[in-house]
């Protein structure tokens, strides 16, 4: 790619890629303290010493001395140009890349949006400690024993109930309306399309991405009123799913500990703060997602979960556990007494107390053999059965071998059978489990986000031009794609054109049920397939690709893994994937979401 790709877009997209996972496909990587090792692929060697420290984003081999970022190790290893290195990688990260004509403006874009967000905390701080207005936030604040350093370092805030007192400080400061909405820091209203404040009568958190940059904000109120919590919608800057609050300046607090806590709220992790507590990051109301234990385990090797006993919270405990065993932490439940959060609980108790409630959390699978004991009938077989399947859940999604060995162990010590039944059966899981898994559409997979939008283009170019529907198939096989949205669509189209349907569209909307009515509006949408010919080389090769890359884990984290076919079925899978990423057409187009 000629030209010029701005700075800001190269560092996001690095910052997004997880150079463990990109050079593990490559590379056969295993975990050493905060780095991972292997055999340099730059030159012969028996003992690994090429390493990728992720905290970092490099990777180095002591032996050769070749080193660099991962845009350096795709054009080393696999003979790229810096653009199209960029290109791959953002491709496979979801990122739209910036188009080569707008490309200054994109990029001013994005700092624009930046700079809304900044001026935007700074005009909040200033009314939250400013006196009038904001005092009695502040009150608040203090009440609830955060001081004034704290409340500095935070750079919390204090929005006004006027409709547009922020807007109008905004564009007094000469910063434009669009960016305001853009930004999510005004919402348009559906009478009149004028612009509002989204944030009235609130206390403000402001949302930094992990340097530090402010890029959204949550927003509490200060009494019983609802929603009792509102945060900004997702920006061109802001996801929700993969960012943790707290990250910017927990990190180097967690890299030194290689661990981590996580807790539900900003004000759990803003009274663990004041107390002195600082390796902690919150989620944003949700359980994690696997982008962001993804994040996380960049710094973390071991993630204590804070969440609340309740049933949600352990919905959002066993959930966000799991997603962290898959990115290779060891994962730890703190169970707080009576209902308490974090925040009641070290308020009530202090930092020692909370310490030796740390030292005393139990490990992921025990507490869920816990909680099975307590809730199942075990004396019952189906009930044991079900016991087993769900501690096979958890074992299913380890990376590490040697967790997932050791798990393997307890549940057939907690079932009482022998250690083969329970792997046996964790191979039936594991084989079924990836279709239904996605199935379900769990949120923040990146790999099952990519795929979907590929087999989106695929489906609307088979919507379009209906003689694509075969040779989906002929590419894909008879299953091609793994959301169910999708594969019933798809079922659809090649009956309405078996049956020589002309207007596809139609027939869908008349054989589909309702639920699906959005899927076929949302298809119809899409509207860059052109030329369709490289649309669809490019879609079903990443879908191709991305069924490689999930084989590659799988055999990875297998029973063997070592074992002479297993070596062979990775050398020809690794083979196949860098033959059909060489083949992927050039443009860019594709990755727009
Ligand atoms: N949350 C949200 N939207 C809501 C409610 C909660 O996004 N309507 C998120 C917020 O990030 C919040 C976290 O979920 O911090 C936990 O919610 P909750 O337990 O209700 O609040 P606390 O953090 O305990 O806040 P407080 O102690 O001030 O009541
Ligand atoms: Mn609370």
């Amino acid at each position: 790619m000629a030209g010029y790709l701005p700075d800001d877009f190269i560092d996001t997209l690095r910052e997004q890629t997880d150079i463990v996972e990109v050079i593990g496909q490559y590379v056969e990587l295993r975990r050493r303290g905060q780095s991972w090792v292997g055999l340099c692929p730059f030159h012969t060697e028996k003992t690994p010493s090429f390493t990728v420290t992720p905290s970092r984003d490099m990777f180095k081999c002591f032996g050769c001395g070749k080193g660099g970022d991962i845009y350096s190790f795709m054009m080393d290893h696999q003979q790229l140009s810096f653009g199209q290195a960029v290109e791959q990688l953002a491709g496979r990260a979801g990122i739209p890349m910036p188009r080569q004509t707008g490309a200054v403006s994109d990029d001013s874009g994005r700092k624009r949006l930046f700079y809304a967000n900044e001026f935007a905390g700074q005009y909040y701080h200033g009314l939250l400690t400013g006196g009038k207005g904001g005092a009695k936030a502040l009150d608040y604040l203090k009440k609830r024993g955060l001081d004034e350093k704290l409340i500095a370092e935070f750079e919390l805030g204090w929005a006004p109930a006027g409709r547009d007192e922020f807007k109008n400080a905004a564009l007094g400061h000469g910063i434009v309306e669009d960016d305001l909405v853009s930004a999510g820091l005004l919402g348009v209203s559906e009478q009149d399309g004028k612009k509002f404040d989204r944030f009235r009568n609130r206390l403000l958190f402001p949302i930094r991405d992990s340097r530090g940059r402010t890029i959204g904000f949550g927003g509490r109120v200060l009494d019983d009123s609802l929603p009792k919590y509102l945060n900004t919608s997702d920006t061109e800057l802001f996801h929700k799913g993969e960012v943790l609050f707290g990250l910017d300046k927990a990190r180097g607090q967690i890299s030194r500990e290689s661990t981590a806590l996580v807790v539900e709220g900003y004000m759990d992790l803003l009274s663990l703060w004041q107390a002195g507590v600082r390796n902690v990051v919150a989620p944003l109301g949700t359980a994690l997602t696997s982008g962001q234990a993804r994040l996380l385990a960049r710094y973390a090797k071991e993630v204590f979960l804070l969440y609340d006993a309740d049933r949600a919270g352990l919905k959002a405990t066993f959930r966000g556990g799991d997603g962290l065993l898959a990115a290779g932490v060891a994962v730890r439940v703190v169970t707080l007494p009576g209902g308490q959060d974090p925040d009641d609980y070290i308020r009530a108790n202090g930092r020692e107390k909370f310490e030796s409630l740390l030292a005393g959390a139990e490990d992921l699978l025990e507490r869920k053999i816990e909680i099975l004991k307590r809730k199942l009938k075990l004396e019952v077989v189906s009930q044991r059965e079900l016991a087993a399947d769900k501690c096979l859940e958890t074992v299913a999604r380890c990376s590490n071998e040697l967790v997932r060995e050791l798990y393997m162990q307890k549940t057939a010590e907690f079932i009482g059978v022998p250690q083969s039944v329970i792997a046996e059966r964790l191979r039936r899981v594991s084989e079924g489990a990836p279709r239904r898994k996605s199935g379900a559409g769990r949120s923040g997979d990146k790999a099952a986000e990519k795929k979907s939008t590929s087999a989106g283009y695929l489906l609307a170019l088979c919507l379009r031009n209906p003689e694509y529907i075969e040779r989906v198939q002929e590419k894909l096989g008879r299953d091609p794609f793994e959301r169910e949205n999708h594969e019933r669509v798809f079922e659809a189209m090649l009956t309405a054109w078996e049956d020589g349907v002309r207007n596809i569209g139609e027939a869908l909307y008349t054989n589909l049920p309702e639920e699906l009515h959005p899927e076929i509006a949302r298809l119809r949408e899409i509207d860059d397939l052109e030329p369709a010919g490289e649309v669809f080389d490019r879609a079903w090769r990443k879908i191709e690709i991305g069924r490689i890359e999930e084989r590659i884990r799988a055999v990875i984290g297998g029973k063997d893994p070592e074992g002479q076919s297993a070596r062979e079925e990775l050398k020809t899978l690794r083979d196949r994937l860098v033959n059909l990423q060489r083949e992927l057409p050039g443009a860019c187009w594709l990755i727009k979401n």
